[in-house]
């Protein structure tokens, strides 16, 4: 795939033509992997000394923001929080640069899949995730943003990273299962909420409520948001698919007990992921070390063992001997949930098997849930009278 730039600021203008095969400085672009709304990924090789080859990931800012002010710095920020952290559990940058105006990232190259792709690939061919699999990915990002929610600065200090941004498309495993966290895009460190104003403050179907309100958000958000994950790989279905923010709030305020929407999950299973599903970050588990050894307990409770082996032969059940590469689309805002299984008709959720506990009073919070429940309610009114009108309308013409 190519895409064509015209940079429009600094003394190199011109437009290029960047297309997988092609130099970008020391990096020879092998692959074109990503695209999102700041940048575009690459699988690219590059040469050390004496011959020695070496396969990075190239994260470009795409040419057209290079000169926007804000997304650069946005940029930036990826970079310092990405730097400040080495886990297993989060993709290792190399290099921050810039090479002919562009900055970019180079860092290592996860031969493998997004969770995204795994669920789409699994849905596809219907060979879930088992349970232990999807509790096995989730423990192992919990490592990695305990990690990075705990991390220090070299004073000290407490650096206050959150990634704000953990998705379905933002993780990926290797084909060898190691669970990895990639694209701190818009994470928070020491406290800046937003580096760009007004920019994209996390996908609609994943962010904590009061990341969506605008509210400071610590790491209990990405409890959150690695909770609807490991919901959506439990259940096999989106939980969050509302379009309207205010109908998305008002559904994290009542969401479905997991063993309800699948019922061969197990029951005892239910108040793990719910835990972390609180709309309001006071009721969920505290830290991300928590969440995951809610899980161990769980999975020691019943018996369950995952190795790192096992996960690699999941992905081989899943998408069988061959990789894809590319082959889907980056955005997760539009995982097609169609693919995505439903519940069967007759397993229809009904508001009395909804479960969320928490009702102590968040301001900022309540104040947006009610005002999303006003609007539903604005709407069924307005539907309504329309109905009437439309009905009326046709009792005269009949008589
Ligand atoms: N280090 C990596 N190794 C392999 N693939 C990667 C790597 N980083 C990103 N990708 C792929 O590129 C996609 C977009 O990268 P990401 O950092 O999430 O950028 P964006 O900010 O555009 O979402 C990812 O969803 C993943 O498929
Ligand atoms: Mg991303």
């Amino acid at each position: 795939m190519a895409s064509i730039s015209s940079p429009n600021s600094g003394p190199h203008q011109r437009p290029q033509l960047m297309t997988p095969g092609e130099q970008f400085g020391r990096f020879l672009l092998v692959e074109h992997i990503g695209q999102g709304g700041m940048a575009e990924v690459f699988r690219a090789k590059t040469s050390w000394a004496e011959g020695v080859d070496k396969e990075v990931c190239i994260k470009r800012i795409l040419p057209p923001l290079s000169s926007d002010k804000q997304l650069r710095e946005m940029f930036i920020q990826e970079a310092r929080v990405a730097a400040s952290l080495t886990h297993g559990n989060i993709v290792p940058v190399y290099e921050f640069g810039i090479i002919d105006t562009y900055y970019f990232l180079a860092m290592e190259f996860v031969d493998g899949y997004t969770i995204r792709e795994i669920m789409m690939e699994a849905a596809r061919k219907k060979r879930w995730l088992e349970v232990s699999e999807a509790l096995y990915i989730a423990t192992e990002v919990l490592e990695g943003l305990d990690y990075a929610h705990r991390k220090r600065g070299t004073d000290g200090a407490p650096l206050d990273i959150v990634h704000r941004d953990v998705t379905p498309g933002n993780v990926m495993v290797s084909t060898d299962g190691e669970v990895k966290i990639l694209d701190f895009g818009i994470a928070a460190m020491g406290g800046v909420k937003d580096v760009a104003q007004g920019a994209a403050r996390g996908k609609p179907g994943y962010v904590a409520p009061e990341q969506a309100v605008g509210m400071a958000a610590d790491g209990r958000a990405d409890i959150y948001t690695m909770g609807v994950i490991l919901y959506e790989m439990l259940t096999h279905r989106r939980l969050f698919k509302q379009k309207d923010p205010r109908a998305r709030l008002e559904a994290a305020s009542s969401v479905a007990r997991p063993s309800e929407v699948r019922p061969v999950l197990p029951a005892s299973l239910d108040s793990v992921v719910l835990r972390a599903l609180e709309p309001k970050a006071g009721f969920r588990y505290g830290k991300a070390g928590e969440f995951r050894d809610a899980i161990f307990d769980y999975m020691h409770e019943n018996g369950m063992r995952m190795t790192r082996a096992q996960m690699a032969k999941a992905l081989k059940r899943v998408f069988g001997s061959h990789t894809t590469h590319g082959a889907i689309d980056a955005d997760i805002r539009d995982l097609d949930e169609e693919r995505l299984e439903r519940p069967p008709r007759r397993q229809r959720v009904t508001r009395s098997t909804r479960t969320i506990s928490s009702n102590r009073g968040v301001p900022g919070l309540d104040a947006a849930i009610a005002d999303a429940r006003r609007a539903r309610l604005r709407g069924i009114l307005v539907g309504m009278a329309l109905v009437a009108v439309v009905g009326l309308a046709a009792l005269l013409l009949l008589s």
